[in-house]
């Protein structure tokens, strides 16, 4: 009996290759590890295929699932499907998968990485010590802020704020949360209304999952709640942060730094935060070790392997 045709939109680990090839006809598989399909190669790609394997940066929406009449499934490598339009899926009948907790703890490390490194300036002072400017040690070089024994604010009490909330009672932190859905007290953190977290905390961590009730969730006004002296890390998604507001806000000093991990119309940036020394600017890399990205697409390849065997899925969305 034929396999039926999956289409890989990004280059994915050879482990999963081989599991995948048991079960389908890889129809396509694109080589490159970072450039996604145009939509219209997307469209081309997908004409016959019955299965997708995406990852965020696709954009899977209502045009692309309409011409795909094929299609019976899409697994994401990631916990986040705002790129898919999964209300277009459902209509369709079409199943969709996602790959939450695998990453949970890999994503709340770098939620303290950008912490850290905005707190103590590493990425500025590395780049003047690569420079050559380095002259000599003194007392005012590069001094930050304490992260222990200040106060961690953290916008989305899920998975992932829940393991950023444990590390920050590690650092000796005090935890406030604000979750605008179910509220629960998570590793010693103090639930808070979002404004007492925005004039209250020194860092204040997002990991909202973006929606429309999510999109520009962070703007000026509530920049203007934040101390002067307060930090803005964004792991949870570009257009979670109004990017503009955010670069005016550091243009005119109302607050002290920000780590950012995604940006709105990411690849794509605000020149103007490159031009600021007190952001910490990584690509979209917070689930990012070796193991971490390993077990998502492992954990997106069962899906598709378990669908095609009419098991349930391990991880279903819709
Ligand atoms: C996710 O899983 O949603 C991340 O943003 C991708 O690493």
């Amino acid at each position: 009996m034929a396999k039926p045709s999956l289409v890989i939109t990004r280059r994915i680990y050879p482990e999963a290759i081989e599991a995948l090839s048991a079960h389908f006809d890889i129809a396509f598989e694109n080589q490159s590890s970072d450039t996604p399909l145009t939509k219209p190669e997307l469209i081309e790609k997908l004409a016959q295929a019955q299965y997708l394997f995406c990852t965020v940066a696709d954009k899977v929406d209502a045009e692309v699932i309409s011409a795909a009449t094929q299609l019976k499934m899409i697994a994401t490598g990631a916990v986040g499907y705002n790129n898919i339009d999964a209300a277009a899926c459902k209509a369709r009948g079409i199943r969709l998968s996602n790959t939450p907790d695998v990453l949970t703890e890999t994503t709340a490390d770098f939620a303290f990485a950008l912490l850290m490194a905005t707190a103590r300036r590493v990425s500025e002072s590395e780049r003047y010590v690569r420079s050559g400017q380095w002259k000599g040690w003194a007392f005012d070089q590069f001094t930050g802020v304490d992260v222990h024994g200040a106060t961690l604010g953290i916008m989305g009490m899920g998975r992932i704020g829940g393991a950023i909330a444990k590390r920050g009672a590690g650092f000796g932190m005090q935890v406030l949360y604000h979750n605008r859905g179910q509220a629960k007290q998570e590793n010693g953190a103090r639930l808070v209304d979002r404004e007492t977290l925005l004039k209250s905390s020194d860092f204040v961590v997002l990991v909202v999952p973006y929606s429309p009730e999510t999109h520009h969730f962070i703007q000026a006004k509530d920049i203007d709640l934040m101390k002067p002296t307060a930090c803005l890390i964004n792991i949870a998604r570009g257009g979670v942060v109004k990017d503009e507001d955010l670069l005016a806000a550091l243009r005119a000093g109302k607050i002290r730094a920000a780590g950012l991990d995604v940006f709105e119309g990411e690849p794509a940036l605000l020149p103007g935060f490159l031009e600021l020394e007190n952001v910490v600017l990584t690509p979209h890399i917070a689930s990012s070790s070796r193991a971490t990205r390993g077990r998502m697409v492992s954990l997106a390849a069962e899906n598709l392997i378990a669908h095609v065997q009419g098991l349930p899925l391990k991880t279903p969305v819709i």
